[in-house]
Parts: C-alpha cells; structure tokens; sequence
C-alpha cells in the first residue's frame, strides 16, 4: 500500500474525547521508549508527524493520524512509565484501557515490543489483559536495527516461546526498524489486507 497523504488531526487526553469518526483505527502501543511515535513516521516517512523523544513519557494525549482520508493510525501514551508518579500513572492507564476496550473504530492494535530485551512482565500482563478482553493485536517487534541478523532470530523465537506458554495460537508478528524502515512493506500490507476485508464486508 502506498501512503499518499498522512495528516495530523487531534490530540485527545480522554477516551471518551477521541473524534466521533467512522474510519478503521489501527493503534500503536507499548513501554515508554519503545518506539510507537518513530514508528508511525517511518510508516508515513514523514519524521516530523508525531513527536518523538529519547525520553521516555513524550506522548501523553491520544493522537490521531488520518491516512489517506481512509483510515487512522493512532499513536498512544506508553504504559508502565513509573517515574512520573502513581497519579499519572493512573491517569494514564485510564486513558489507554478506556481507549482499548471501548473505541469501536479500532480494528487492530499493535503491541510494540523493544526486539534486544528479555520478554517483561508488563508487556506480558499487558497481552494478557487484551487477551481475556477479546482485543485484536499484533506484535511488532521494534529497533531490529540494534541486532545482527542472527540475534534477531534469535529473541523473536525466544519471545514467541515465551508466548506460546499461556497462548494456544500466537499473534501475528512483524520485525521493524524505524532507524531503516525494516518491516514498513509488511505492516502496511498488512493493514491493507484488513481495510479491503473491512470494505468488502461493507459492501
Ligand atoms: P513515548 O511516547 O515516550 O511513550 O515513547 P515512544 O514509544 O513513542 O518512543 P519514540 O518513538 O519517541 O522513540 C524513543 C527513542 O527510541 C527515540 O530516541 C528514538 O529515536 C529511538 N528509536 C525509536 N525507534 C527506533 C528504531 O527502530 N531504531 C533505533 N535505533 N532507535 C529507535
Ligand atoms: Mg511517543
């Protein structure tokens, strides 16, 4: 799929003040840091789209991409950032569950995973609470550009298996770098694929 346009539409600090739009939703997800917003500009290569940030805590709104006026990427806060305060945290956490359970427009989520670590038991509670919740997700894994090939290999089946330990059926699951746009062509085919069985059940 080719992205012909990526425009900036709204920032939202609530669920329920997200836009009242009709388009498919595809949401990034993850710790702070991981790499959600430099994901969404290799996606649109536009590196100036959402913001980004060595930091972690940049993203703190829920922010909405509309993409060729057909469908929207959204670049979510990171969950488990713990050095702003339990308060914040809280708030947070509101925001992205509430953004998870209840956006009816949302059609896949994206779990953002850093490809060089240890599979976390955050990450992991956070698959989890998505599981028991029905929600579609898809793994990607983030920063390939860190490893060699080999590694690569390596910490994907490392995590798979690790999956596999509470999971009957595993996730799909793409391998990106936004440092060399490593895994751009898939993931946008793969939301390509889920827009056309979308529009063909519409019509
Ligand atoms: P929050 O909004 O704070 O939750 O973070 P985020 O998940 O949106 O991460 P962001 O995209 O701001 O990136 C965090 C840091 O990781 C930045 O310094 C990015 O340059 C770096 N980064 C993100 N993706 C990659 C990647 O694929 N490769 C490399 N080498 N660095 C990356
Ligand atoms: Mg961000």
């Amino acid at each position: 799929m080719k992205i012909k346009q990526a425009v900036f539409k709204c920032s939202s600090p609530r669920a329920d003040m997200c836009p009242a739009t009709t388009e498919p939703e595809y949401a990034f997800i993850g710790r702070s840091n991981v790499g959600k917003s430099s994901l969404i500009n290799m996606l649109t290569r536009n590196g100036k789209l959402a913001m980004t940030s060595s930091t972690p805590g940049k993203t703190m709104l829920v922010n909405h991409f509309l993409i060729n006026e057909e469908w929207y990427l959204v670049d979510l806060p990171g969950y488990g950032y713990a050095a702003r305060g339990k308060r914040e945290m809280d708030k947070l956490w509101n925001l992205i569950s509430h953004y998870v359970l209840e956006r009816q427009q949302l059609i896949c989520l994206f779990v953002l995973i850093d490809i060089r670590h240890e599979p976390q038991r955050k990450d992991l509670d956070f698959l989890q609470f998505l599981g028991e919740n029905g929600i579609p997700f898809a793994i990607v894994f983030t920063k390939a550009d860190k490893l060699n090939r080999n590694q690569i290999g390596t910490h994907v089946q490392n995590y798979l298996h690790r999956l596999e330990d509470s999971w009957e059926e595993l996730p799909p699951h793409f391998v990106t770098s936004a440092a060399t746009a490593l895994g751009r062509d898939e993931l946008l085919d793969y939301i390509d694929s889920i827009n056309r069985s979308l529009a063909s059940q519409n019509a």
